[in-house]
């Protein structure tokens, strides 16, 4: 392109290419008002996306889809337990890779906040510490504890030595610009009384004395010592936060929660995109909010055992991106035009002063305008009302839908309002490819009930179970000879459970199970039992579904059996014979290597048959569609493709709805070859193989609904300013299928007043007769298309009546 540039600009192309080169960014400062990069201050939107929770083959696309939302940085944890799974033994290879993931962001331009933690919490086993911390002698976690200090010391100068030695500090030219350490510590600080404070103090001056030319935050961290930030966790921070400790720091929000995550049990939450937006906008109006970081922007997946006590596999799939990767609408473009309407507030939010004027009871204006420049000025309208208000602003007369906040980037016009959607909604599908209904392609092996005589290890007490098992397995059995000399054939069986399930076996044969529920620290199994005459066999296998991710003197927990009872007698401090994990488990029959290992049988067709493993082969579904297994058919238990766990599932555990949490698990593309793939199920309670699928994930149809006199959402007030364009004053809508596929089918038009939001459509009583011929013109066929909600185009066929026009489409 060089030779088109005249001279002059020519030159100045050189200045700056000479410059990029040689100048980096420098350290990254603050003050009052936000984070200054490059000596800029900055507004800046971030999202999470944690490395593990994907793979490096859907890095480069979860970012691009982030940028292209208006995402300026990438937020994420350090796993340190994936990282030094062994003490002193390090693993930063494939979905740990950590500096490849930073590099990825990098490239596209993005910025990075880096959490090293080294407790992160995040619903990860054990809030991310590796197991084998426990076993240092007298360590306490997260006090003021010299072997605690010294490991997280030696972990958090790792991390920080590796990020500078990559150059991957904006201090170095690189792009982290923010750094983390611990996290929501106000949470377990009371358990520690005076050293939970000198803590505090002294991971801040730990963390500081590693001189990364960048600032440190703490979140949910009132008191965090200068000059670390303490910043807000939580849905409402510009409701909640009691502000920055310091006039010189500035307000931050490193967790902005756009869902929750869901456990077991319990069903998903969901979050508007309208109330993000509001409670975001908010922030940055009241607060003077420069850092908003949407927790998760992708949520991805928990794969292996990575997920914490009674979490689901699945992690945030109600963010911006969903757990495939897809754009979940319209959330994400909610947001994208959310950002872009306060980044046409940056000059006056970032150099003007901000007032407050009350409009009304419920209704206030946030005004920033620069002294010096009576041009800039920008407003936020906020009603928090729950009826639609009516203001004067400035002379001007402006509508304000309920619960909602105009964005004014002139003081003038609206660019955006938070409770107006325009985006498109879009719906996903799960597509069977693959059905494994033939009971010749399984074949199965059941684990063995084992008894105290098989057993090596054995205490005369119930021992506690991650200790004995050091979180190798999941799984522990307690097994237990017992003489029965009544004549009485029955007897009942008691056990108190600290762990999440027990599968209970009398002479191998299943008398029965129990388990807890998250937030519920034990449950109990109380059956009855048939006994033969003589000695008898108990064996009681303990699981856990995941360690804890917090709470103070974590290293303490006691998980596994604490009493047992058969009839009346307690066998709490009997001898016990224990043997750790399943025999399938300890000799990897899920992968290629150890399948040999036992003698796979054909499928027998029971469904009721427990602790049994399964194993079959397919080709990958053609395309480039996601994939899931659709487990809706199966109990509990855990998946492998090709020898990689999927993680954990629990098909079982209802919601009070009576559904399961989670029915689909995601497949990542990465872990298929083309042909000869191997799947390999361990269901603990019983299911049916048969009833397994395979499916294609896939944005199926799109829906768009705008009235006639709604405003145009920001992308168009740009278009409008900038290229004089005709669409006017109203909104349009716009129907993008996902790439590669374009609408086939249009399933609703109305142009008049229809029913539903793009759920449960229907006819209202006004509606124009040429909708759908309109919309089937102008969409079919196509990958997008806008249409105008407007009486030129579809004739009006209620005068004096407010219209609407919503249309929904099937992409193919
Ligand atoms: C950048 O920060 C580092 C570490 O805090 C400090 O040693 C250095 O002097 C700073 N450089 C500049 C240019 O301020
Ligand atoms: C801006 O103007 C207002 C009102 O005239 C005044 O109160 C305020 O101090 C000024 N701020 C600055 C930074 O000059
Ligand atoms: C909005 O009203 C609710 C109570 O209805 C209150 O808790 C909240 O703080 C208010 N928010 C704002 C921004 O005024
Ligand atoms: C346990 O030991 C018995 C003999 O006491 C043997 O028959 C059985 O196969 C063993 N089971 C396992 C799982 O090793
Ligand atoms: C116990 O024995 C009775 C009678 O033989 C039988 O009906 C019952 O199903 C048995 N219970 C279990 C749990 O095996
Ligand atoms: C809109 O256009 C005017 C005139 O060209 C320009 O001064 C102004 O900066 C533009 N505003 C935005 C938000 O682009
Ligand atoms: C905008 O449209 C008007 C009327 O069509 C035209 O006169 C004017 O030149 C256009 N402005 C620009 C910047 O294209």
């Amino acid at each position: 392109m060089a030779w088109l540039l005249n001279d002059c600009c020519f030159a100045i192309l050189l200045l700056l290419t000479a410059f990029g080169v040689t100048a980096h960014a420098g350290n990254v400062t603050y003050d009052g008002r936000s984070l200054i990069i490059d000596g800029q201050h900055k507004i800046l939107f971030s999202g999470s996306i944690h490395y593990p929770r994907s793979t490096p083959e859907m890095w480069p696309s979860l970012i691009a889809k982030a940028k292209e939302g208006g995402i300026d940085a990438i937020q994420t944890y350090v796993f340190w337990d994936l990282h030094e799974p062994q003490q002193g033994q390090y693993d930063f290879s494939g979905r740990n890779d950590l500096v490849r993931f930073i590099k990825e962001v990098q490239a596209q331009g993005l910025y990075v906040a880096l959490r090293i933690g080294p407790f992160i919490e995040s619903e990860w086993s054990y809030g991310g510490f590796p197991f084998w911390l426990r076993d240092i002698p007298h360590i306490v976690f997260r006090t003021d504890n010299e072997p605690f200090k010294r490991e997280m010391e030696r972990w958090t100068a790792k991390v920080v030595n590796m990020m500078k030695s990559e150059g991957l500090y904006a201090s170095l030219g690189g792009p982290i610009i923010l750094s983390q350490i611990e996290n929501e510590y106000t949470l377990v600080e009371g358990a520690f009384h005076d050293e939970g404070k000198s803590y505090v103090r002294w991971a801040a001056k730990m963390a500081v004395g590693l001189q990364t030319g960048v600032p440190w935050v703490m979140c949910r961290q009132d008191d965090a010592p200068d000059p670390v930030i303490n910043a807000c966790n939580g849905m409402r921070c510009g409701e909640t936060f009691r502000g920055p400790n310091s006039p010189n720091k500035p307000a931050l929000w490193t967790e902005d929660w756009t869902s929750f995550y869901q456990a077991y049990g319990e069903k998903t939450y969901m979050r508007s995109a309208e109330d993000l937006a509001f409670h975001a906008a908010l922030f940055i109006a009241k607060m003077k909010g420069s850092y908003v970081n949407y927790y998760m922007y992708h949520g991805g997946t928990n794969f292996g055992k990575s997920a914490a006590a009674y979490v689901i596999t699945g992690y945030y799939d109600q963010s911006p991106l969903d757990e495939y990767g897809l754009m979940r609408q319209p959330k994400w473009g909610h947001l994208k035009e959310l950002h872009a309407a306060v980044k046409l507030c940056s000059k006056p939010l970032l150099s003007g002063e901000q007032t407050t004027l009350y409009l009304g009871q419920q209704q206030q204006a946030y005004v920033y305008q620069n002294n010096n420049s009576g041009e800039e000025c920008a407003a936020f309208l906020v009603n928090n009302g729950s009826r639609e208000a009516r203001v004067v602003f400035q002379g001007r007369r402006y509508v304000l839908p309920r619960k909602s906040i105009s964005i004014l980037p002139d003081c003038k016009t609206v660019a955006f309002n938070t409770a107006m959607v325009t985006e498109q909604h879009s719906t996903r599908s799960m597509v069977p490819s693959e059905v494994f209904n033939s009971a010749v392609n399984w074949e199965e092996y059941t684990e063995a009930i084992p008894d105290y005589e098989n057993t090596s290890l054995r205490a005369k007490e119930l021992l506690e179970q991650t200790s004995t098992t050091q979180d190798k397995s999941d799984y522990l059995w307690y097994t237990l000879r017992y003489q029965h000399d009544s004549s009485d054939s029955q007897a009942t069986l008691k056990v108190d459970s600290h762990g999440h399930i027990l599968h209970a076996f009398v002479n191998g044969i299943f008398v029965g199970s129990a388990h807890g529920a998250h937030n519920r620290r034990s449950f109990s199994l109380d059956t009855t039992v048939n006994l033969t005459k003589g000695l008898n066999k108990i064996s009681l296998l303990s699981g856990m579904v995941g360690l804890p991710a917090g709470g103070a003197r974590m290293e303490r927990n006691f998980y596994g059996l604490r009493r047992v009872k058969i009839q009346d007698k307690d066998f709490t401090r009997q001898s016990w014979g224990y043997q750790v994990g399943l025999f399938g488990y300890r000799s990897q029959i899920y992968s290629d290597l150890g399948s040999s290992k036992v003698q796979w049988k054909n499928y027998g067709g029971s469904i009721e048959q427990r602790l049994t493993w399964y194993k079959t082969q397919f080709d990958a579904p053609e395309g480039n569609d996601p994939v899931a297994l659709n487990l809706g058919s199966m109990g509990k238990g855990e998946a492998w493709i090709n020898g990689e766990s999927i993680g954990r599932y629990w098909v079982s555990f209802h919601t009070p709805q009576g559904n399961p949490s989670q029915q689909w698990y995601h497949v990542p593309r990465s872990f298929l070859k083309p042909t000869g793939n191997s799947l390999v199920l361990l269901e603990e309670e019983g299911g049916d193989p048969l009833g397994v699928s395979l499916d294609k994930v896939s944005i199926t149809s799109v829906c768009g609904r705008v009235s006639e006199t709604q405003l145009p959402q920001v992308s168009s007030w740009v278009e409008k300013n900038n290229t004089n364009s005709t669409m006017g004053t109203t909104a349009i809508v716009k129907l993008t299928c996902p790439p590669g596929k374009s609408i086939s089918n249009i399933v609703f038009a109305s142009y008049g007043n229809p029913i539903g939001n793009c759920e449960r459509n229907a006819l209202g009583r006004c509606h124009s007769v040429y909708s759908r011929a309109i919309a089937e013109l102008v969409c079919l066929g196509k990958n997008k298309c806008s249409i105008l909600p407007s009486n030129q185009v579809f004739g009006d066929p209620c005068p004096y009546t407010r219209k609407t026009l919503m249309v929904e489409a099937q992409c193919q």
